[in-house]
């Protein structure tokens, strides 16, 4: 393969982003699905930069053949069963859709879940049909007294950035993964989440996105089903929930308790990535607002 830059040990390759080889099935039941999905990941940011090559080390300690098929099952489109399909469902629609499976979860909720110290079902809110939603964690003390998401301090830094980026908090959908807040604030287990998640599914079925923003480490777990997921690692990432371009970010309580110029920079580069793939234009500010 002739090396396209680099010198010597640091030469690199492109590898064509292309589905081809004999032995695929076999190199593919060999890879776990992390391997996978940080390949799609790679590919899906190349893409993103209008790159249809991987850029791969020649001598890279990889075998060739099996970069070539992670790339391959990278650039395999999502599982057409489970890619959330288009509607042409109106606003007014959408916002009856939502209402009814509001109160079809508050049904299962008072039902079903444990009155384990809170008071206010949070189902989540805003335009119904929304290009952007944000999906953070759960309620806080705020969001469980008003029944509204991220209205707490959290929720102010986030209507900041909502700003920052040129649009409304009525413009966009918040919610969240859990919809009751957690005992003591802590982090909704694993199990918990596993409940709440078809409910969370189906609202984001309803509004169909153009872009997702993942608030956080347990947003985004979930979101991709990635339990080890590392928020510093995964963030600025485009990836993809169900088909619909998720990017993960810091949460805004992270970034209120780290609230250095560094974190503030990687979210608004963050933002401003999902600004770009929804065709805004990112309001001119400091790298690292707000
Ligand atoms: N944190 C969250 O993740 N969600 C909220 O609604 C508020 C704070």
């Amino acid at each position: 393969m002739k090396p396209i830059w680099g010198r010597g040990a640091e030469a690199i390759c492109r590898l064509p982003i292309q589905f081809s080889t004999s032995n695929f099935n076999e190199l593919r039941l060999a890879m776990d699905s992390r391997t996978v999905r940080k390949a799609r990941q790679m590919v899906e940011t190349d893409r993103a930069f209008g790159m249809d090559f991987v850029p791969v080390r020649e001598r890279s300690s990889v075998a060739q053949e099996v970069v070539q098929v992670q790339i391959a099952v990278a650039a395999q489109p999502p599982d057409p069963q489970r890619v959330i399909a288009r509607t042409d469902l109106s606003r007014e629609q959408k916002a009856a859709s939502l209402a009814e499976l509001a109160r079809q979860t508050e049904e299962w909720v008072r039902a079903h879940w444990p009155r384990d110290g809170w008071n206010r079902f949070v189902f989540g809110e805003g335009d119904p049909a929304a290009q952007l939603m944000f999906v953070g964690e759960g309620p806080g003390a705020e969001e469980d007294a008003q029944g509204r998401p991220f209205v707490g301090a959290a929720g102010k830094l986030l209507d900041r950035q909502i700003i920052a980026m040129g649009l409304a908090r009525e413009a966009v959908y918040i919610a969240n993964i859990a919809k009751t807040r957690p005992p003591g604030n802590r982090v909704p287990t694993p199990q918990e989440a596993e409940r709440w998640m078809p409910w969370l599914e189906r609202q984001i079925e309803i509004i169909c996105p153009r872009v997702i923003i993942a608030l956080g480490a347990t947003a985004s777990k979930y979101l991709l089903n990635d339990p080890k997921l590392a928020i510093t690692r995964q963030r600025g990432q485009w990836c993809s929930f169900r088909g619909i371009d998720l990017m993960c970010t810091f949460h805004p309580a992270f970034l209120l308790r780290s609230y250095t110029v560094e974190n503030r920079r990687r979210v608004w580069e963050d933002l401003c990535k999902v600004l770009q793939r929804l065709g805004l234009e990112p309001p001119k500010r400091e790298p690292s607002a707000p």
